[in-house]
């Protein structure tokens, strides 16, 4: 049977089965320049929050239907999962690693004094675990390292992290790397299919010590439902972190990040992943997502408690590599 996924200005007739012709299509190819090489586009205004307007929201640089983008987000990450890490890897030059330790350190400076092991003095007292949710967790690159740093600097298994995800690929191949940890099969580890928007019913309100969501907010169809979720679920007192890609600062830099970004992601895409639109897609969302002022505004909207609205120390927002990578982090009040 054929669906119609219909891109504003540029319907395309796409088998049901086949979702992801429709996400190619719907992706916009920045056109080759007659020398060949590829244009850079304008700078694209960052998008409004929520949806644009009542029916229609953004897709990378499109305007599609409100109800199409979670199944046009979806094909994108159908289509990358099983590359993602090594993607990750190739464009970042690796540097992505250094950006979610520095993330996982922030959010997680300590532990709640009560969860701190002592090995000479076991206790027979049973401690409520300390729940983090990482939301978008995607193969589990955050939810690792939370883990890893509670291991390993303060001795704590007291943990446990719950990713959920909509695409069913990229938490399958996050399945398949916790399999090779020491925390397969326990309790500190759990995968769930499920929206940042509308967060699975299990997961109660006033329940989550942390939430997390890195590289995945962009992909939303609406920033606000999902900080107001995040809101809801948090202790009060909890902590949130969204990692995200902000906007670089020095504009010399900004305009050689565009060029390579631009030009050289979705070619790596195409040659690593058999896949150029998606990447395309990706760095079209990167610009689309609001500046670091206007997204620790957001957060403040939704009721979180964040630094003054700046960057750095006692700021709502911390910079990585001239904002490449922003961490924001607030608190429930
Ligand atoms: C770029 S990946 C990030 C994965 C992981 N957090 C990381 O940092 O490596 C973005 C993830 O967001 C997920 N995603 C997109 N829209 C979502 C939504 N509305 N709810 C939950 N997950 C979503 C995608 O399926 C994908 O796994």
């Amino acid at each position: 049977m054929a669906s119609r996924i219909r891109v504003l200005g540029n319907a395309v007739r796409a088998p049901s089965s086949c979702i992801r012709i429709a996400a190619r299509a719907a992706s916009t190819t920045t056109p080759p320049s007659s020398s060949g090489q590829t244009t850079v586009p304008p700078v694209e205004p960052n998008h409004e929050p929520g949806p644009s307007t009542s029916r229609t929201t953004h897709f990378g640089f499109k305007e599609v239907p409100l109800e199409d983008k979670e199944t046009l987000v979806g094909s994108v990450f159908s289509s990358v999962a099983s590359s993602y890490d090594l993607m990750n890897d190739s464009m970042s030059l690796g540097i992505h690693r250094l950006w979610k330790d520095s993330f996982v350190s922030s959010v997680l400076p300590r532990l709640p004094a009560s969860l701190h092991q002592n090995p000479n003095s076991p206790t027979t007292t049973p401690r409520a675990p300390f729940k983090c949710l990482d939301v978008a967790g995607g193969t589990g690159d955050i939810a690792l390292r939370i883990l890893d740093r509670a291991r390993e600097k303060f001795a704590c298994r007291d943990i446990e992290v719950e990713i959920v995800d909509l695409n069913q690929g990229m938490l399958d191949e996050g399945r398949k790397r916790v399999a090779k940890t020491l925390y397969y099969n326990t309790p500190q580890i759990s995968f769930t299919h499920g929206n940042a928007q509308s967060l699975p019913a299990h997961i109660e309100d006033n329940s989550i010590d942390l939430y997390t969501i890195a590289f995945g907010i962009r992909n939303c169809t609406s920033l606000p439902a999902v900080l107001s979720e995040a809101y809801r679920v948090l202790k009060p007192g909890g902590k949130i972190g969204v990692l995200e890609f902000g906007k670089v600062t020095n504009p010399l830099f900004r305009q050689i990040y565009r060029q390579y970004s631009f030009s050289f992601i979705p070619i790596m895409g195409k040659i690593l992943a058999g896949d150029s639109e998606s990447y395309q897609y990706l760095v079209e969302s990167i610009e689309r997502f609001p500046s670091q002022p206007e997204f620790a505004q957001l957060m403040r909207d939704a009721g979180f408690q964040t630094g003054q609205l700046r960057e750095g120390k006692g700021g709502a927002w911390t910079d990585y590599t001239n904002g490449i990578a922003t961490a924001w982090t607030g608190v429930k009040a």
